[in-house]
């Protein structure tokens, strides 16, 4: 992961530590929320009301009015060592131990974050994300891989996938980037046992985006994944894909 050689390129310090959110407002930017009342209300709206309330003091009001920015503020993260570069919201925050090469997420929604994955060295001899053939061949892929990810063994779980898009760019480096993005939603039967039909109720559990941009560099193949509800990914849209617009592979320093 080269961590010591990862800089974040930041002008200022770093973000404030996330303000304390009532439980209540966190599980409503969460997508495990969708029964409770609150899902009708939009996160800023929450985010809002809260910044009314006087539970807050004038320092958390501060922050979180940084937070709620209508458009993000980005940073950097360059990592030449592994070779690949990106902007990210200024206050999402890394998370170490993820399982990927990199991790970030937003300090408010515990289920939307980003990440990048790179193909092992000894086992990968890329040319071109082309190896991986159409965008459209490679979003199965992706979508396969996702599914296998989010695998439940919980009884009465079922999972719907739609392929939104694909897409393919030459970026301003001349590099060929695919774009794949897809929805997943999950849903549970809260009473699986159940004799009686009408008791296995299945309702919705989460319903969500993801975005993966794909790209090839030092014969590796890299992937740029963003993770959110999509409620919250509707209201984020325009930064988020200024996020995988950003990112790029590049000659890794040995
Ligand atoms: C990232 O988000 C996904 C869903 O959007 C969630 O399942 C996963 O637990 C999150 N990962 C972390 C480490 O927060």
């Amino acid at each position: 992961m080269a961590a010591a050689a990862a800089a974040v390129v930041a002008a200022g310090r770093p973000p404030p530590p996330p303000p304390r959110r009532s439980s209540a407002a966190a599980r409503a930017g969460a997508s495990h929320s969708l029964s409770s009342p609150l899902f009708l209300v939009p996160r800023r709206n929450v985010i809002a009301s809260m910044l009314s309330s006087l539970v807050f003091a004038p320092i958390a009001r501060h922050e979180i009015a940084i937070a709620d920015a209508s458009s993000f503020g980005f940073r950097e993260y360059i990592d030449n060592f592994d070779g690949y570069t990106f902007l990210y919201p200024k206050s999402w925050i890394q998370v170490r131990g993820a399982g990927a090469d990199i991790f970030f997420r937003d300090p408010y929604v515990l289920d939307e974050n980003l990440s990048v994955d790179i193909s092992s060295p000894s086992s990968s001899n890329y040319r071109s994300v082309e190896d991986l053939g159409t965008p459209e061949a490679a979003a199965e892929k992706v979508l396969k891989q996702y599914l296998t990810e989010f695998m439940s063994t919980r009884l009465g779980v079922r999972r719907e996938s739609n392929i939104l898009s694909t897409s393919s760019r030459v970026a301003d480096d001349g590099k060929v980037y695919y774009q794949v993005e897809v929805n997943i939603k999950s849903y549970a039967s809260n009473n699986e046992l159940a004799v009686m039909p009408q008791d296995r109720v299945q309702r919705l559990e989460w319903n969500r985006r993801y975005l993966s941009v794909l790209g090839v560099e030092n014969k590796r193949l890299y992937e740029l994944r963003l993770q959110s509800p999509e409620d919250v990914f509707r209201e984020e849209e325009k930064d988020l894909r200024e996020v995988m617009d950003s990112f790029r592979v590049v000659k890794a320093i040995d």
